[in-house]
C-alpha cells in the first residue's frame, strides 16, 4: 500500500512539473540518447508507463516515382522505453525488430511499420501488439500484429490482415473498462475511420466493425474516455506535414460519433502546434487530466523528429482544451 501511495504521488508531482513545463520536444532517455520511438503509443502496467513507437534511424529518402512527399527513412521496428515518472525514460531495447534478409516479409527494412500500440489482455496474460504495416507505395494498407509475454519483448510477430477485408492504415488501440478491445483504423483510401471490436484474446478482428467520420479523411487516431464519454482526436490527411486537429464524441463507442472543433487552443492551434496525435494518455490518479502526446515530424530528415506532450484537460461541459500555453 505504502508503495502505492508513493508512487500515486510520483504521478501527481510528475503531472504538475511537467503541466508548468507545458511541453516537452526534446527528450533523452536515461542513458543521455534522444527517445527514438515515434507514432508511439503508452501502456500503463504494474505501475510503469511502457512507451512503444517506430524506431526511425539512417538517411531520409524520397520513394522513387511517387507524386507525393513519400518521405521514409527503412523501417527500423519497434523500440520500447520504460518509465515510472513520465519523466525519466529507460530505453529497453528493439522489441520487434525489422527484417533485413526477407524482402517479402512484412516487417523487411523495405515495408512501413508505423504507429505500434500495444494493449494487455488480461485473460491470456499476454501483450499484444498491433501496428500499421504497409508496402513503401502504401499500397499494401494492413494491419500487423505481434504477441510477447513481457512487456519489454520480444515480441513474435504473427501476421497482418486486412480487417474484414477493408484497407488499414493509421490505427489505434482503445480498451475499455469492460476489458473489450476496439482498434481504430484509417480506411478507405483513408476517406474513413473504421473501428472494430477485437477477439477476446486480442489477436484478430471480430465481424462487428462499424463506419465512422464517413468522408471526413481523417487519421492520426487517438482515443480516450471520460465521464462515460469517448474521444477521438484525429489529424488531416497531409503526410508528415501538420494540419489541424479534430475530435469527435460519442456516447458508446460503436454508436453514433459526432465530430466536434479542434481541441487546441492558442497560437498555432490551426497546425497543432506542428505536430500531429499519435495517443491521449491519462494520468493516473486525476481524473479528467491526460497528456496529449504527438508527433513533430521532420519529414526531411525523419529520424531527428521530436515530440509534443501537452496537458490536455476537459472544461466543465466536457470539452477537451490542449493548449499551448500556461
Ligand atoms: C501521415 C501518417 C504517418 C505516416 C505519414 C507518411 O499522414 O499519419 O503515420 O504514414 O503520413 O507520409
Amino acid at each position: 500500500m505504502r508503495t502505492l501511495i508513493i508512487s500515486f504521488c510520483l504521478m501527481l508531482n510528475t503531472f504538475v512539473a511537467l503541466s508548468q513545463s507545458t511541453k516537452v520536444k526534446m527528450m533523452t532517455d536515461t542513458d543521455g540518447n534522444a527517445i527514438n520511438a515515434h507514432g508511439g503509443g503508452i501502456l500503463y502496467y504494474g505501475g510503469t508507463y511502457y512507451w512503444y513507437g517506430e524506431l526511425k534511424s539512417g538517411p531520409t529518402y524520397k520513394v522513387p516515382d511517387s507524386d507525393w512527399e513519400n518521405y521514409r527513412v527503412k523501417a527500423g521496428g519497434v523500440s520500447c522505453y520504460s518509465s515510472k515518472d513520465l519523466k525519466n525514460w529507460k530505453f529497453e531495447g528493439v522489441v520487434l525488430p525489422s527484417n533485413k534478409v526477407d524482402k517479402k516479409h512484412d516487417l523487411h527494412t523495405s515495408k512501413v511499420i508505423e504507429r505500434p500500440k500495444v494493449i494487455y489482455n488480461k485473460k491470456t496474460k499476454k501483450f499484444v501488439m498491433w501496428m500499421h504495416i504497409d508496402s513503401e507505395d502504401y499500397s499494401y494498407a494492413r494491419s500487423g500484429v505481434a504477441i510477447s509475454d513481457s512487456p519489454v519483448g520480444p515480441f513474435i510477430y504473427k501476421g497482418s490482415v486486412r480487417p474484414n477485408g477493408n484497407m488499414a492504415r493509421d490505427m489505434t488501440l482503445f480498451v475499455d473498462d469492460d476489458g473489450k478491445a476496439y482498434h481504430f483504423y484509417s480506411s478507405e483510401e483513408n476517406a474513413t475511420m473504421h473501428i472494430s471490436l477485437l477477439t477476446d484474446d486480442y489477436l484478430s478482428h471480430t465481424k462487428t466493425d462499424i463506419r465512422i467520420l464517413i468522408g471526413d479523411k481523417r487519421e492520426a487516431p487517438a482515443v480516450f474516455k471520460y465521464n462515460s464519454k469517448y474521444y477521438l482526436v484525429s489529424s488531416g490527411c497531409t503526410g508528415w506535414s501538420p494540419n489541424e486537429a479534430s475530435y469527435a464524441t460519442a456516447d458508446s463507442i460503436l454508436g453514433n460519433w459526432t465530430t466536434q472543433t479542434n481541441p487546441c487552443v492558442g497560437k498555432d492551434a490551426d497546425k497543432t502546434f506542428y505536430a500531429q496525435s499519435t495517443f491521449v494518455l491519462p494520468v493516473i490518479g486525476k481524473p479528467g487530466k491526460f497528456f496529449f502526446i504527438a508527433d513533430m515530424w521532420n519529414k526531411l530528415d525523419l529520424k531527428s523528429s521530436k515530440y509534443l506532450w501537452l496537458p490536455l484537460h476537459l472544461n466543465a461541459n466536457g470539452v477537451p482544451i490542449i493548449s499551448n500555453t500556461k
